[in-house]
């Protein structure tokens, strides 16, 4: 049997909140993601606001999406916004060199992203060009979305049809720096991002959040270790003077090898799900190295990319990044979010890569065909987390072996709410074992509590949703009688591979 135990009576203090950036996304100008994705223009027979497809956003907005991180990922570090503005018909066509070499042709731009966002009623994060664009250009862009004065740059803003300033908070300084946003070292990178730090000014009352470029957790940990140390010893220092770092980013994907996601096996779950785990140990090691520059915990860490990387799907583009989303990569979601749920005092946001049609998407499209994947679902079952507060769980759980490798398999998160609401997440990333459970909570009595419940499972863990069959992965109801209750325990049986959210009223 596995046990879990929730501290339900946290003081005051102690007490850690669950930000609602943490369920944030990416959309990067790669293979479908904006193009025959999010953006099919104004005269497209698909029903669409202002060229932005309404069933995308619909579905965005349904899982409280927080914000949106554009243009990239690598296509940042080459995006010139000033190709993006001004009417369509007169923009430049240039090569999207990282993704395939196809033609950009800049239909969506910065009023486009800025448009989607206030439709989905989100933040915008918007990473700036470290890699091969100027300080000047950087600094002009936020002057462009920002300034509500009479300045050129605003004008410019003006006469393309917004007149009054949009308001930005999150704003990256550069990606990936150390590989394709331009193969810096460490201590390269960081002078640069303070000298382009120092000109992202905060005009006409905006507050910028600003953001460094982190290091890939994929990568030896002493590197990724190294990385942090650097960027943090250096900015600590420039910013007793002027707060110019608030975030350091960091990406990690769980990469499972060259095979598409709807061939995963038992040994391929395995990895997938211990690779998984591992962000676990990865954000506990930065954040010893973050806490000695910064033991108030003000730097947040933003996990500005991550989720699963598959091979992509038959006769599709490779660099087109298209995949299938299964059970499997629900509980790839599951056991991410869980864990910066833990690390909340210190993780200030996440974004999964990418909402649609690359990577670990929300939503796939086909014309006008639209479906929600596994991963959708599990966001939907977490958004009660946001902005919530951490209960903290602690879980003695059963093991699963597989070859060389062993599991933990019961995994999870615990908030209440404002309205006084208790949630509760978990998992069992056993493929074939159910799991009987014991939760016991501190100081509270469960007897007089309602139990509403919902699951996502299957019986393959390779379900996925197709457009012809689009609901075969979705939640159901878990009947109030799974659950036995006495005093402030309850009892019930994890079904195997299977993610469940419970309120208790
Ligand atoms: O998300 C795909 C790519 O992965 C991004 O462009 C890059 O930042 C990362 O390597």
């Amino acid at each position: 049997m596995a046990k879990i135990i929730i501290d339900t009576k946290i003081k005051a203090s102690e007490q850690k909140k669950i930000s609602r950036h943490i369920y944030g996304h990416f959309a990067e100008h790669l293979g479908r993601c904006i193009y025959d994705g999010i953006w099919v223009g104004e005269d497209s027979s698909i029903s669409n606001t202002n060229g932005i497809r309404n069933d995308i956003v619909e579905a965005l907005k349904k899982i409280n999406i927080p914000n949106l991180r554009w243009p990239g990922g690598c296509f940042a570090d080459e995006y010139h916004w000033k190709d993006g503005i001004g009417p369509r018909e007169h923009r430049p066509k240039r090569i999207n060199t990282h993704w395939g070499g196809v033609i950009e042709n800049n239909q969506f731009g910065t009023h486009e992203f800025l448009d989607l966002c206030e439709q989905l009623d989100c933040e915008p994060y918007i990473c700036g060009n470290v890699g091969s664009g100027t300080i000047e250009e950087m600094s002009q862009w936020i002057e462009y979305i920002t300034f509500e004065g009479n300045s050129t740059i605003a004008e410019q803003r003006k006469k393309n049809g917004r007149i009054t300033p949009w308001g930005i908070k999150y704003w990256g300084v550069g990606n990936e720096n150390w590989g394709c946003g331009g193969h810096m070292t460490a201590e390269y990178y960081s002078n640069l991002f303070l000298r382009y730090s120092t000109y992202c000014k905060n005009l006409s009352g905006n507050d910028l959040y600003k953001v460094a470029c982190g290091p890939v957790g994929e990568f030896p940990l002493d590197w990724v270790l190294h990385w942090v140390e650097v960027i943090m010893k250096k900015t600590s220092i420039a910013t007793l003077f002027d707060p110019l770092i608030h975030g350091l980013s960091l990406h990690y994907y769980t990469r499972v090898g060259a095979r598409p996601a709807t061939e995963v096996n038992e040994k391929r779950w395995v990895v997938a799900m211990e690779r998984a785990l591992y962000m676990d140990k990865l954000l506990s090691e930065v954040i010893n190295i973050m806490d000695k520059y910064d033991n108030s915990k003000k730097i947040g860490i933003i996990v500005d990319e991550w989720g699963a990387w598959w091979g992509v799907e038959k006769g599709t583009n490779p660099l087109f990044l298209y995949q299938q989303n299964t059970l499997t990569d629900a509980l790839i979601a599951s056991l991410h979010l869980d864990t910066f749920n833990k690390h909340c005092a210190r993780v200030h946001m996440a974004n999964i890569a990418q909402t649609v049609n690359v990577l670990q998407s929300m939503v796939l499209t086909e014309g006008e065909k639209m479906l929600l994947t596994p991963t959708y679902h599990v966001f939907d079952m977490y958004k009660v987390h946001q902005d919530s507060i951490l209960l903290p769980m602690n879980i003695k759980s059963e093991s699963y072996k597989h070859g060389r490798r062993t599991i933990p398999v019961i995994n999870g998160s615990a908030s209440v709410d404002v309205d006084n609401q208790m949630h509760i997440s978990l998992s069992n990333i056993n493929p074939s074992q159910n799991v009987d459970l014991e939760i016991q909570f501190n100081d509270f009595y469960l007897e007089d509590c309602e139990f509403t419940a919902k699951i996502l499972r299957s019986e393959q863990i390779n379900a996925h949703n197709t457009f012809e069959a689009p609901e075969t992965v979705k939640p159901e109801g878990f009947a109030e009688e799974n659950f036995s209750i006495n005093g402030s325990k309850v009892f019930f049986k994890m079904p195997s591979k299977a993610i469940l959210a419970i309120e208790i009223k």
